[in-house]
C-alpha cells in the first residue's frame, strides 16, 4: 500500500502545524490516517511519521543497512564532527568497536563511587536548610552535566569545567536552531551568531585539545578519556587521532547529559503524582541502604526503583522521535517505501500505543516486573534504540539514574510544591518538562 499523504500547504508544507505543537501534530493525524502517514517539510522535503512497532524492528533492526542516520545529524555534525552519533558506515562501525569496551557494564562500575560521590556533593548543596523549594529538572541537569563531565575527563580538570559549560550551552542552543528553524541559517549570518558559533568552537577546541595532549603525556587514570586513548583496533592496532578523540568527548557529553537529567526528572515527578509508587520506591531504598550506605553491590537489589525507571521512559522517552532516511526504495510492512525518503520514529506515540499497551497512559512500573506480564510490549519499547546503533551509554545512565534517585529519596522527603497543574511536555532536541518540575525537599532525621 501507499503510505497515506495528509494535506499540506505547497512550499511550507505541514511545518506550521508541527511548529505549533509536535505532538498534537503527531496524534491527531495518527488517530485519521494509522501507524504511518506521510507529510511535508518545506521547499517539498517529504517525510514519513510512524509509531508501528514493525516498522521500527524493520529500520533499527532487520534491515538497518538500508538506512542512514537523516540530514539533521548533518547540522549536529557541524560541532560534533564524526563523533558516534553522527558517523556513518565503516568508520562508525571501526568506533563504534573501538568505544565499546569502555561501556560494558562491569567496566562502568568503576564510575560508580564518582557517580555516587557528585551526587552526595549536589544534594548537600541543594539542602543547605532542612527545607528546600528547587526546580528539580535544571538541578538534575547540572548533575548529570557534572558526572558525565568528570568520567569523561576526570577530576583534575577544575576551572575548565565551567567554560566547557559555557560554551556546550551556546553551541547545544545555535544547533538546536538551526535544527528547528528553517529561516535560522540565514538570519544567523547577518545577526553574529554564525561568527560567534565558530569563535566559540575554537575556543572549545583548544580546550580540548590541551587536555588530549596534557593527558597523553601523563599516566592514565580511571575515566572514559584514558580507555578511549587506551582502545586499539582489532585489525590493524591502530588507536584513535586527537580529532576523533576530540568528536567522541563532546558527542558523548551532548548524548549523555540532557537524556539522563530530564529522564531523572520525569522520574521524579512520576513518583511525586503517584504516592503508592513513592511508598513502594522508598520503602525499597530505605531496606537496601539500612546501614545509610549506597555501595556498587547493593544498588542492584533496587528492582523497583528500575522499574520505575523503566516505565518512566516509556511515558517520557527522552529521545522522542528516532530519524532515519531510506537509502533505495523497498517493500516492507506492508507498505512503498520511497528512497532518499526521512522517517521519524515516534518512540513517544509507540510507547503509548493503545494496541501494544494495556492502560497506556497509565504509570504502572510493575509492568517491567519480569513476570510474563500482559502490561509489557517488549516490542513496542525503544528508549534507547535499537539494532546495531542502539544507545551505548545504556548501563552507564541507568546506574547514574539509580543512585541519583535512591539518594535523593534517601535523603528527603519529595513533594511538588502546590500549583496543582500537570506538568507538560514540551519536546525539543529530548523531551523536557515545560515550565519546570518544581518540588519540595525536606530533609529527613536520619
Ligand atoms: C536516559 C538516558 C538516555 C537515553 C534515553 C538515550 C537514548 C539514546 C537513543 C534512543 C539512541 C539511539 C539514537 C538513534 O538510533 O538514532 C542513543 C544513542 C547514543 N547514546 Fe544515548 N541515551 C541516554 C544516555 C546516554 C548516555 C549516558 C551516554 C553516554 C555516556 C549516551 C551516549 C550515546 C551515544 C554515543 C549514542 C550513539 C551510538 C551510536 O550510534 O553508535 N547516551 N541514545
Amino acid at each position: 500500500m501507499k503510505i497515506p499523504v495528509i494535506p499540506h500547504w505547497p512550499l511550507i508544507g505541514n511545518a506550521w502545524a508541527i511548529s505549533q505543537d509536535i505532538l498534537g501534530f503527531q496524534q491527531r493525524n495518527f488517530r485519521r490516517y494509522g501507524n504511518t502517514f506521510m507529510f511535508y517539510l518545506p521547499f517539498g522535503q517529504r517525510v514519513v511519521l510512524t509509531c508501528d512497532k514493525d516498522v521500527f524492528k524493520h529500520i533499527l533492526q532487520q534491515q538497518h543497512k538500508n538506512y542512514r542516520k537523516d540530514y539533521d545529524s548533518n547540522k549536529l555534525k557541524l560541532a560534533l564532527g564524526n563523533g558516534l552519533l553522527t558517523n556513518e558506515g565503516e568508520s562508525w562501525f571501526r568506533q563504534r568497536r573501538l568505544a565499546q569496551p569502555a561501556f560494558y557494564k562491569k567496566r562502568l562500575e568503576g564510575f560508580f563511587d564518582t557517580m555516587n560521590q557528585l551526587t552526595l556533593a549536589h544534594l548537600q548543596e541543594l539542602s543547605a536548610d532542612s527545607e528546600a523549594t528547587v526546580q528539580i529538572d535544571r538541578e538534575m541537569m547540572q548533575l548529570t552535566s557534572k558526572i558525565v563531565i568528570e568520567t569523561l575527563l576526570g577530576k583534575d580538570i577544575g576551572d575548565e569545567m565551567s567554560h566547557l559549560q559555557q560554551h556546550i550551552t551556546f553551541i547545544q542552543e545555535h544547533l538546536v536552531n538551526l535544527i528547528r528553524r528553517p529561516f535560522y541559517r540565514f538570519s544567523s549570518k547577518w545577526n553574529g551568531k554564525e561568527q560567534q558559533f565558530q569563535q566559540t568552537m575554537r575556543d572549545f577546541d583548544a580546550i580540548l585539545y590541551a587536555i588530549i595532549r596534557q593527558r597523553k603525556a601523563a599516566a592514565p587514570q580511571n575515566d572514559l578519556l584514558s580507555m578511549l586513548m587506551d582502545a586499539r583496533d582489532a585489525d590493524t592496532g591502530e588507536g584513535m587521532s586527537d580529532r576523533q578523540l576530540r568528536d567522541e568527548l563532546l558527542t558523548i557529553y551532548v548524548a549523555g547529559h540532557e537524556t539522563s537529567g530530564y529522564a531523572l526528572s520525569w522520574a521524579i515527578y512520576n513518583l511525586c503524582t503517584h504516592p503508592a509508587s513513592y511508598q513502594k520506591a522508598v520503602a525499597e531504598v530505605q531496606a537496601v541502604m539500612s546501614d545509610g550506605q549506597l555501595t556498587v553491590e547493593n544498588y542492584k537489589s533496587l528492582v523497583y526503583l528500575k522499574q520505575v525507571i523503566d516505565e518512566t521512559l516509556r511515558l517520557y522517552p527522552t529521545a522522542y522521535l528516532l530519524s532515519r532516511e531510506s537509502k533505495a526504495a523497498e517493500t516492507a510492512c506492508g507498505l512503498e517505501i520511497p528512497e532518499k525518503t526521512l522517517f521519524l520514529l515516534s518512540t513517544y506515540f509507540l510507547h503509548r500505543h493503545p494496541d501494544y499497551w494495556q492502560e497506556p497512559d497509565a504509570f504502572i512500573p510493575e509492568r517491567f516486573d519480569g513476570n510474563t506480564n500482559v502490561l509489557f510490549n517488549s516490542e513496542a519499547y525503544y528508549p534507547f534504540g535499537g539494532g546495531p546503533r542502539m544507545c551505548i551509554g545504556f548501563h552507564f545512565a541507568t546506574m547514574e539514574i539509580t543512585i541519583v534517585l535512591a539518594q535523593l529519596l534517601y535523603h528527603f522527603d519529595i513533594s511538588l510544591t502546590a500549583n496543582g497543574k500537570p506538568v507538560v511536555a514540551e519536546p525539543l532536541i529530548t523531551l523536557k518538562p515545560k515550565d519546570g518540575i518544581h518540588v519540595r525537599l525536606t530533609k529527613k532525621l536520619t
